[in-house]
């Protein structure tokens, strides 16, 4: 129980209220005794609200710090795969060699789709937003798994888990085959994750080309440096979905939901129309002027964010496989990505942002690497899906295997008092 309190006066009355101490992190006073005093407490946004407890992720905002299971971020993209990372989201340790090689195994093995799964998407038009494609047929995996579909047996918690992890990046891929009316391609299992990514993507029956290995790394750590971020909108959206026992292929699809949105997810492809939208360098200061009036909806994209308030840690790491992948392509003179290079340099050096602590974010430095890459700006959001897909569901897992309430926040009620007709 909390040795702290915080100590509550409203009309006169002093309520006590428990302060609780994480083992990292800010103190938070539980307010759950307000509901029968009358009060409900007001957090828009839930800029102040812990909604849940977690031992999954920690970042502090002001210091760009986020650890995974208390591994930084910067050792786990130098040291560890993405899938390693996966294994330690999700079990809480980093896998010994032999239980690499087995979850590795496992995912492999999962990485196929039910040939009937195919059938869903010629339903949809081939211009349709990967995204939308996406929301659709990751919720319709609910219907072919029937028989692990008891949330409450922690056996098919775990496989419906090895299952998502392990198609998602297939069905990405067939989103985009479907769009440039190529056909799909099945998974190999020689390959690495990524690799069989990049083989989905980019290969067809006719011709398989060797995935570039550098390529390969960098695709690994944009997945990597998705995996997990605590409680963001989509996370907390799966665990909202989670809560009220939904099955997990429906509350990833509504992860899928929150993420597609031009300030969480949706930002690394809103960072490239952004470019386009720029056009030419010289361009550059009036978008800078626009972002900074407010009566201009216009933002930079891929700049700020609602928890760094400082260098996101990811940025740095990304930063640096741009240059790599940019060095490897030989894409350094790519007028576009001279462009952003540009920007990037002109925002961290003007006022407005220095001021506001408005860095570049992640999604500023995957969208160039995808670009480079060749994967199109509508796929961007559908990556970091895929990599957040172990976020997601370690969340939903850690939920569901604790104190599961179904969520229900409150209101402040500003409408129409009873009237009669
Ligand atoms: N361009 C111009 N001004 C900005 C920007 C921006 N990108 N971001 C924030 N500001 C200003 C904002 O106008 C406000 O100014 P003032 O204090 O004078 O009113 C100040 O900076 C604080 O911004 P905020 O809107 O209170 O911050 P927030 O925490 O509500 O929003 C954000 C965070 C990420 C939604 C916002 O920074 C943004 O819209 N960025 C662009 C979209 C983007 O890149 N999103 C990806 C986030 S990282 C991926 C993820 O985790 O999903």
């Amino acid at each position: 129980m909390a040795d702290k309190k915080a100590q509550l006066t409203i009309d006169g009355k002093t309520l006590d209220l428990p302060v609780y101490s994480g083992t990292v992190g800010p103190d938070v006073i539980d307010v759950r005794s307000l509901t029968g005093e009358g009060y409900f407490t007001y957090d828009p946004g839930f800029v102040s609200t812990a909604a849940c407890e977690s031992a999954i992720t920690y970042i502090d905002g002001e210091k760009g710090v986020l650890l995974h299971r208390g591994y930084p971020i910067e050792q786990l993209a130098e040291k560890a795969t993405f899938l390693e990372t996966c294994h330690l989201l999700l079990f809480g340790e980093l896998p010994t060699e032999e239980e690499k090689a087995k979850f590795e195994d496992i995912i492999t093995h999962h990485t196929m789709v039910h040939d009937q799964l195919s059938d869903f998407f010629h339903g949809f038009r081939r211009d349709s937003h990967p995204m939308a494609i996406m929301c659709g047929v990751v919720g319709a995996l609910s219907a072919f798994y029937h028989d692990s579909l008891d949330i409450n047996d922690p056996r098919h918690r775990e496989v419906s888990a090895f299952r998502l992890i392990a198609k998602i990046p297939t069905i990405a891929a067939m989103v985009y085959k479907y769009s440039i009316g190529q056909p799909f391609m099945y998974p190999k299992n020689e390959l690495s994750y990524s690799e069989n990514f990049l083989h989905m993507m980019f290969n067809t029956p006719a011709e398989e080309k060797p995935i570039n290995p550098v390529i390969a790394r960098a695709m690994d750590r944009i997945f990597l440096l998705h995996a997990d971020h605590e409680q963001n909108a989509s996370t907390s959206t799966v665990r909202l979905a989670g809560s009220t026992g939904a099955n997990p292929f429906a509350c990833i699809a509504a992860g899928i939901a929150a993420l597609w949105g031009p300030a969480h997810g949706g930002a690394n492809e809103a960072v490239l129309k952004m470019l386009d939208e720029i056009g030419t360098a010289d361009n550059i200061p009036e978008f800078i002027e626009k972002a900074k009036d407010k009566n201009d909806p216009f933002r930079l994209m891929g700049f700020g964010h609602r928890v760094y308030k400082n260098y996101d840690p990811r940025a740095k790491v990304m930063k640096q496989t741009c240059d790599e992948v940019l060095e490897e392509l030989g894409l350094q003179d790519d007028p576009q990505l001279k462009m952003a290079m540009e920007l990037e340099k002109i925002a961290l050096e003007d006022e407005y942002f220095v001021k506001r602590n408005l860095y570049p974010n992640v999604d500023f430095y995957s969208g160039i690497i995808l670009k480079a890459i060749g994967i199109p700006t509508e796929m961007f959001t559908v990556i970091f899906a895929t990599g957040r897909t172990p976020g997601w569901i370690a969340h939903w897992h850690e939920m569901i295997g604790g104190n599961n309430r179904i969520g229900r926040p409150r209101q402040l009620y500003t409408g129409e008092t009873k009237r009669d007709l």
